[in-house]
C-alpha cells in the first residue's frame, strides 16, 4: 500500500469544496481531467464522482510536489493533500460548482498512472457509441453518464422506500425458469444435467408473482431484470429492469392509486417534480382515435379526426376505394401551415412511407378554396364538410393518409410526433402522464393466423365479456392498464385471471392445444385451483423512466452496460463461441448456416 493512502484518509469529495472551506487543510484523491502548465505553476482539474476541482502546484511553496507533479497525464490517479484557498481575482469559474476556490497543493502522491485515453472524458465531446461501448468503463468516468445512474439509484431507492411503507414484499424469483411469456423470442439456457433440456430466462416474472399472491403475501415487489430477445430499438434493451409488483383483493382503481403515489414519490425524489394527480385517463379506442397509437403523447393537440364518411363516394379515387374497401381516412389539421415550408411538405411523404402509407395528400386552407393536389377531385360540399370536421381556418394545413386502420394511424399518429418536434409544440419539463384502459383482450395476428394476447394470457377479461371468449374473441375486453408517460409506455399491467376455468378457456381462445397448455403452464392451472384470491399488479419498466428523467436520447445512456442493437456487448465481447468441451458437456452441437 502506497504510504499516503495509509498515513492520510481522504477528507473530501472534489465536488465538496467552497468558499467556506478556505484556509483548511484537505486531502482529496481522484482522477486528473486535465493538466495545463502554466510556465512555472502547474494546474491539474482533479475529478472524482462528486465533481471537480482545480489543484495548483506551484514550485516556490512545494518544491518536491512540483517536481513530481510534471509526470501527471490525463486520468492519473492522484492523491493530495494542501490548502484551500480563494482563486485569484479574475480566475473565477462560475461554470465550475467549485469555481471559486482552488487547492494550493503540499504534497503530491501518484497513485496509479494510466494510458492515454482513447477519447477526451469530457461531458459534451461527441465521440461514437461504439468507442464508448467498448471502454464503457471510461465512459462511466464522464459525469453526464455518472449523473444518469446516480440518478437511477435515486429512483430505486425511492421506490423501494414507498413499496415497504406500503406493504410490499421483496421477494427474489428465479431466472433459470420455464417460458414466462410476454410477446417475446425467450433466450434459453441448456441444462447439463439434463441433456437436451432448456430452462428459459423469464421475460417477466409474471407467473412467479401469481403464484405469490395464492400463498397468500397479499403484496409483492421486485427490482427485477427481465430479459427478452427482440428486435431493439432506442427504448429496448435485451435485458432492462422493472419495478414489479402484485397485489390482491384489489380493484384497478385501487391498483392505479397506489401507482400514482409511487410514480409522484420518485419523479419527486428523482427531479424535484411535483405531479398532478389523479393523472387522466383515455380508452384505448379513444387513444388510437385521437392519437392513432396506445402509447399517446398527450403533451401537445394535433389530433388526428376521421374523415372517412366524408370522402367514401369522391372523386379522388384513392380514398374512395379505400373506404369501399374496408379501410379509412384520417387526417390531421396543422394551424398555421406557413410554419412548414414548401420543401418540408414534400420531405413529409417520404417520412410517412417508412409506416407504410402509400402517399400523404395535403391542403392549405384558403379563404374560399384550398392548394392542394387533391382539390380538383373534391366537390365543393366535400371540402366544406372536411374543414368543418377539422375546424380549419384560412393559413391551416391538412394532411390525409388513406389506408387500413393500422397504417393509417400509425403513419398519421408517428407524423404528429415528427410535426411536434419540428415545428417546438412540446414543451421541456412537461410531463404528462396518461392510464390508457379498455383494452381488447385479443389482436388477430396475420402471421400467426390466429388471435394473441394483447398484454399476457393471464390478463382478466372483462366480466360481462367472458361468454364471448370463444364465440366472439375479437371483442373480448381486458383488464388492463398501460402508464404512459410523454408518449413513452412506462408500466402496463391488469388484474388477472383468478379462476381456473377462465384461464383454460384463454388458453382455448388462443388456440393452444391442451398439450401444450399443459407442458407450458399446467402448474398455474393446478395452482388456480388452491384457493387464489382475486389479484392483479403492474410493472414499470426502470430504465425508460429514468430515461425520461433524464431527458436521455437513448436507454443505453442509462443503463451502465448495456448491449448495442445487435444485442452484443462490445466491452466483454459477449456472446461469443462455447468451446467444443462446453458443448459436448451440454450434448449440443452447432449447426452452421
Ligand atoms: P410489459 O411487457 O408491458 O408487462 O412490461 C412492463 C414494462 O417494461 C418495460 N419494457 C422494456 N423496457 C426496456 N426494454 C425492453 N425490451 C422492454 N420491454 C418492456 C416497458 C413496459 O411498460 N408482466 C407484465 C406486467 C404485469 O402485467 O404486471 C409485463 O412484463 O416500460
Ligand atoms: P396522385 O394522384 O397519386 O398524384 O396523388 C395525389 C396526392 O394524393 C399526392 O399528394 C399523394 O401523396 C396523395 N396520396 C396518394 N396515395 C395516398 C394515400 N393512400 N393516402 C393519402 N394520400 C395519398
Amino acid at each position: 500500500m502506497t504510504v499516503f493512502m495509509t498515513e492520510k484518509k481522504r477528507t473530501h469529495y472534489c465536488g465538496d469544496l467552497k468558499a467556506s472551506h478556505v484556509g483548511e487543510t484537505v486531502t482529496l484523491m481522484g482522477w486528473t481531467h486535465r493538466r495545463r502548465d502554466h510556465g512555472g505553476v502547474i494546474f491539474v482539474d482533479l475529478r472524482d464522482r462528486d465533481g471537480i476541482t482545480q489543484i495548483v502546484f506551484n514550485p516556490e511553496i512545494a518544491p518536491k510536489a512540483h517536481e513530481e507533479a510534471h509526470k501527471i497525464r490525463s486520468e492519473y490517479v492522484l492523491a493530495v493533500r494542501g490548502k484551500v484557498r480563494n482563486r485569484l481575482e479574475g480566475m473565477e469559474n462560475p461554470q465550475l460548482k467549485t469555481g471559486a476556490i482552488e487547492v494550493m497543493v503540499e504534497e503530491l502522491e501518484i497513485l496509479n498512472e494510466s494510458r492515454t485515453p482513447p477519447f477526451v472524458l469530457d461531458a459534451d465531446s461527441e465521440i461514437s457509441e461504439a468507442i464508448r461501448l467498448k471502454y464503457r468503463y471510461l465512459d462511466l468516468r464522464r459525469q453526464s453518464i455518472q449523473k444518469n445512474l446516480i440518478l437511477r439509484n435515486t429512483v430505486a431507492s425511492a421506490a423501494r422506500a414507498y413499496l415497504q411503507d406500503h406493504g410490499f414484499i421483496d421477494v427474489e424469483t428465479p431466472f433459470l425458469t420455464k417460458s414466462t411469456p410476454e410477446g417475446a423470442r425467450d433466450y434459453l439456457v441448456p441444462s447439463r444435467i439434463s441433456p437436451g433440456m432448456f430452462y428459459a430466462l423469464p421475460q417477466s416474472p409474471q407467473l412467479f408473482k401469481q403464484l405469490l399472491m395464492i400463498s397468500g403475501f397479499d403484496r409483492y415487489y421486485q427490482i427485477v431484470k427481465c430479459f427478452r430477445d427482440e428486435d431493439l430499438r432506442a427504448d429496448r434493451q435485451p435485458e432492462f429492469t422493472q419495478i414489479d409488483m402484485e397485489l390482491s383483493f384489489m380493484s384497478e382503481e385501487d391498483i392505479m392509486d397506489i401507482m400514482e403515489g409511487l410514480m409522484a414519490h420518485i419523479f419527486k425524489a428523482g427531479i424535484g417534480a411535483e405531479l398532478e394527480r389523479p393523472f387522466q385517463r383515455l380508452k384505448w379506442a379513444e387513444s388510437i382515435e385521437r392519437y392513432g397509437r396506445d402509447n399517446p403523447d398527450t403533451r401537445f393537440g394535433l389530433e388526428l379526426r376521421d374523415v372517412t364518411d366524408l370522402v367514401k363516394s369522391c372523386g379522388f379515387k384513392v380514398f374512395a376505394e379505400a373506404a369501399s374497401r374496408g379501410g379509412i381516412v384520417k387526417a390531421l389539421r396543422l394551424e398555421d401551415g406557413k410554419r412548414l415550408s414548401r420543401k418540408d411538405l414534400d420531405e413529409l411523404p417520404n417520412y410517412v412511407s417508412d409506416f407504410g402509407a402509400k402517399g400523404l395528400a395535403w391542403a392549405r386552407v384558403n379563404e374560399n378554396d384550398w392548394t392542394s393536389p387533391i382539390f380538383k377531385f373534391l366537390t365543393p360540399a366535400e371540402v366544406n364538410a372536411i374543414n368543418e370536421r377539422m375546424e380549419a381556418a384560412p393559413g391551416d394545413l391538412i394532411f390525409f393518409v388513406a389506408d387500413v386502420p393500422g397504417v393509417v394511424n400509425d403513419a398519421l399518429g408517428s407524423l404528429r410526433i415528427r410535426l411536434a418536434r419540428k415545428l417546438g409544440l412540446i414543451r421541456a419539463g412537461d410531463l404528462s402522464f396518461t392510464w390508457v384502459t379498455g383494452f381488447p383482450m385479443f389482436e388477430y395476428s396475420d402471421t400467426e393466423k390466429r388471435f394473441i394476447a394483447t398484454h399476457h394470457p393471464f390478463t382478466a377479461p372483462v366480466e360481462d365479456d367472458i361468454p364471448l371468449l370463444l364465440t366472439d374473441p375479437g371483442r373480448v375486453r381486458a383488464r388492463a392498464y398501460d402508464l404512459v408517460l410523454n408518449g413513452s409506455e412506462i408500466g402496463g399491467g391488469s388484474i388477472r385471471i383468478h379462476r381456473s376455468d377462465v384461464q383454460s378457456t384463454v388458453f382455448k381462445a388462443l388456440e393452444l392445444g391442451e398439450d401444450e397448455v399443459r407442458s407450458k403452464f399446467g402448474f398455474l392451472i393446478d395452482a388456480l385451483e388452491y384457493g387464489t384470491p382475486p389479484h392483479g399488479g403492474i410493472a414499470f419498466g426502470l430504465d425508460r423512466i429514468i430515461m425520461l428523467m433524464a431527458g436521455a436520447e437513448s436507454i443505453r445512456d442509462v443503463i451502465a452496460f448495456p448491449k448495442t442493437q445487435k444485442a452484443t456487448c462490445l466491452l466483454t465481447d459477449a456472446p461469443s463461441p462455447a468451446t467444443m468441451e462446453q458443448l459436448m458437456e451440454l450434448s449440443l452441437k452447432v449447426i452452421k448456416e
